[in-house]
């Protein structure tokens, strides 16, 4: 099975995702997690060249990039996972896209389903767990993670994080229009709510599916 987390930074994505992977094992499940963009070497080194905050790429080249380090990760990593029925956990994958670079960046929508389209080869999670907050609440919670490092000063912030509010406003946006188009797929979750409510929320979600036909009332 393959489950994905969205969010805008700070919505409790990972938070989520290792307590799930923890569940999961419990079960007796093989479990590989994984995080966009990155997750081989090569997609790493994309990930440090796209989160540095002295690299200045256009939208089209940000999201060739995260493309390229999508079509690494998935042919080499995820499909044989998959393939060897282990539940795959990716903390984002391309819904961030459409959230990030087309509602965010302002890139065509149907651009972006193509380029997704080819970075995946079509393959789509069974489930996605969208963690629901606003950029004032998720930037309050960044501030005080990171003012307790003592490093601490605003150039501390990664390229995204620096990209402002009104960027978050339209990425969070993007992810309500994509709740509203694929129902089916994935569940929107305030998060807000306590980590071990939201937990207790994927769980009960992940039990009502059908393990055959994949269904989920
Ligand atoms: N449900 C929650 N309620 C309150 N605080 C939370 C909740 N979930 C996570 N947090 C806290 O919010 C901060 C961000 O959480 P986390 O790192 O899981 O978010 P994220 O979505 O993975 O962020 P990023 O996209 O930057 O990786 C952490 O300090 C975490 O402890
Ligand atoms: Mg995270």
């Amino acid at each position: 099975m393959l489950i994905t987390f969205e969010g805008i930074d700070g919505a409790g994505k990972s938070t989520q995702v290792s307590r799930l992977q923890e569940h999961l094992q419990n079960q007796g499940r093989v479990v590989l997690t994984l995080r966009e963009p990155g997750g081989t070497p090569e997609a790493e080194r994309i990930r440090e060249l796209l989160l540095e905050s002295r690299h200045d790429f256009t939208p089209v080249g940000e999201l060739l990039l995260f493309a390229a380090s999508r079509a690494e990760l998935l042919r080499k990593v995820i499909l044989p996972a998959l393939e060897n029925g282990t539940d795959v956990i990716l903390d984002r994958f391309f819904d961030s896209t459409t959230a990030y670079q087309g509602y965010g960046r302002g890139l065509d929508l149907d651009m972006l389903t193509e380029v997704n389209r080819i970075a995946t080869g079509g393959l789509c999670p069974d489930v996605t767990f969208y963690l629901d907050l606003s950029p004032e609440e998720a930037l309050l919670r960044k501030f005080s993670e990171k003012s307790l490092s003592l490093d601490f000063d605003a150039e501390n912030l990664d390229r995204m994080e620096s990209s402002g509010l009104d960027f978050y406003r339209r990425v969070r946006d993007g992810y309500h229009a994509l709740v509203a188009a694929s129902r089916k797929r994935i569940v929107q979750i305030d998060a807000r709510l306590s980590p071990s409510v939201i937990h207790q929320i994927i769980i009960s979600c992940l039990d009502s599916i059908d393990p055959v036909t994949g269904y989920r009332p």
